[in-house]
């Protein structure tokens, strides 16, 4: 199984090794609709007993529940209609190729033609992704809003002597959303509950819609406890588990059979109690020591909180970074053998608008390098990049003896789309970034001239020189 370690498809998707991403019974699921799986998890199922309750009715009064739903309704209709605002129209935005999907149980999949590749049989390709299960097709909608919904494609061992004749003899492709507090609130009560948060909270009507949802809070239709994340933008394989992560929450554990390729979500994974809040959803893992490092960012001090995990999935102290001086969206980072780097871009957190994100244009990007082995930021260093407003890392590596880190990264042109949900505007160029952390020097050169994002390299070359040489 080890050989389907670390295959990175798309910042979305990963390969992983699923008779080991099976070692935690499914029988610990939240929910427990999909059971029968054998051994249990030691370390692991003790970090899932915070897990959901959220399948409980809410406790609110149905009149104030009402109230709340007339309330977003009359924000959708009189002060945020979807037609003033095209690129968050869902009729637009949901559509094509983004168009929302069903779950599928379970199902099949003949080999048609050629074979699977011998270094991923054995393994499961999964995907995540944003696929709302309420719509309303008088409410915006961004892109990034919407239910996680993960889709599997098991995909069976090479036959052999021990093969079982109950072992999957045909991949197996399954979707199904992450069970989330969210979901699981939203489909008990058959209606949306939250709002949509990056197309819903925009100038006046985001306002009319936080106090909306701080009326749900106060009825305790919603209980904060629970987080409000949507599990849907990527997957990670580490410690032997696999989780769902947005980066407004903290990861959920998914569990994929290995004898029928059902996906169950196993619960929102706290790490023993030591994971609070929320954790970036593109952790890097170190593939030479297994251990996982990650960050969240705020709207209060410590604006960036810095973490990383150990190989058997113990979560390190917190490391705050009080040297980040205003809340900026960060969104991805990068590491390199000693160090960990953040980039602060000029898009913005600023909730006293009515915007969670918004566009500074007064700001000067910079990159942060911190030793990666940390206990605060007394050694973090800042290099302003102008112009530099990254969204997702590629890679990064040290050079020169470690004196250099060099980061390479897409850069968007004219990040100001995104804080208005112009997603089709947006371009970016590649850049390879050097920092000299002796001299203070930064350069900054074009790797490619075509728009490109969401670069990934192999696990096996994070953090070290060598795809792009
Ligand atoms: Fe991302």
């Amino acid at each position: 199984m080890d050989r389907a370690i670390g295959v990175m498809t798309c910042p979305y998707s990963a390969i992983v090794p699923w008779r080991k991403a099976c070692s935690i019974s499914p029988a610990a699921a939240a929910g427990g609709a999909h059971q029968g799986g054998t051994g249990a998890g030691t370390r692991r199922q003790r970090a899932h007993d915070h897990r959901l309750s959220a399948a409980a009715p809410p406790s609110c009064s149905v009149l104030l529940a009402s109230v709340c739903n007339t309330l977003d309704a009359l924000i959708d209709r009189l002060i945020d209609p979807p037609e003033l605002r095209p690129s968050v129209h869902p009729g637009r935005v949901l559509s094509g190729n983004f168009a929302p999907t069903d779950e599928l149980p379970p199902t099949r999949c003949p080999v048609v033609r050629g074979s699977i590749p011998s270094s991923l049989a054995g393994g499961a390709y999964v995907r995540n992704g944003p696929n709302p299960r309420h719509r309303l097709p008088g409410r915006t909608h961004h892109l990034f809003d919407g239910d996680g919904m993960l889709h599997s494609l098991l995909l069976p061992s090479p036959p052999s002597p021990t093969t079982s004749p109950s072992s999957l003899s045909e991949p197996v492709l399954c979707s199904r959303y992450v069970q989330t507090y969210k979901y699981l609130l939203e489909r008990e009560t058959g209606t949306p509950v939250f709002p949509n948060f990056f197309a819903g909270f925009h100038g006046v009507a985001g306002l009319a819609r936080a106090a909306v949802m701080l009326g749900r809070v106060l009825a305790g239709q919603i209980k904060l406890k629970h987080g409000f994340g949507v599990a849907n933008t990527s997957v990670v394989f580490f410690a032997e588990c696999l989780y769902a992560l947005c980066e407004s929450d903290i990861p959920y554990s998914v569990f994929i059979s290995p004898s029928t390729g059902e996906v169950t979500t196993l619960g929102r994974c706290d790490f023993d109690g030591r994971l609070a809040i929320a954790m970036t959803a593109h952790p890097k893992k170190d593939p030479i020591t297994g251990e996982l490092f990650a960050f969240r960012y705020s709207i209060l001090q410590p604006f960036i909180t810095y973490f990383w995990f150990d190989a058997a999935g113990n979560k390190c102290a917190d490391v705050p970074i009080f040297s980040s001086e205003q809340p900026s969206v960060l969104h991805d980072f990068a590491i390199t053998e000693h160090y960990t780097i953040f980039v602060e871009s000029q898009l913005v957190v600023k909730p006293s608008s009515g915007s969670l994100v918004g566009f500074d244009p007064a700001k000067v990007p910079r990159i942060g390098v911190l030793p990666r082995y940390a206990r605060d930021d007394s050694e973090m260093r800042w290099f302003d990049v102008p112009g530099f407003n990254m969204l997702h890392t590629t890679n990064a590596w040290e050079e020169a003896a470690g004196d250099e880190v060099v980061l390479v990264a897409p850069s968007h042109l004219s990040l100001e789309h995104m804080a208005v949900g112009d997603m089709e505007l947006l371009e970016s160029r590649v850049y390879m970034v050097r920092v000299n952390i002796r001299t203070g020097a930064v350069s900054r050169a074009a790797v490619s001239p075509e728009s490109l994002e969401y670069g990934v390299v192999h696990h096996g070359y994070v953090a070290a020189m060598g795809i792009l040489e």
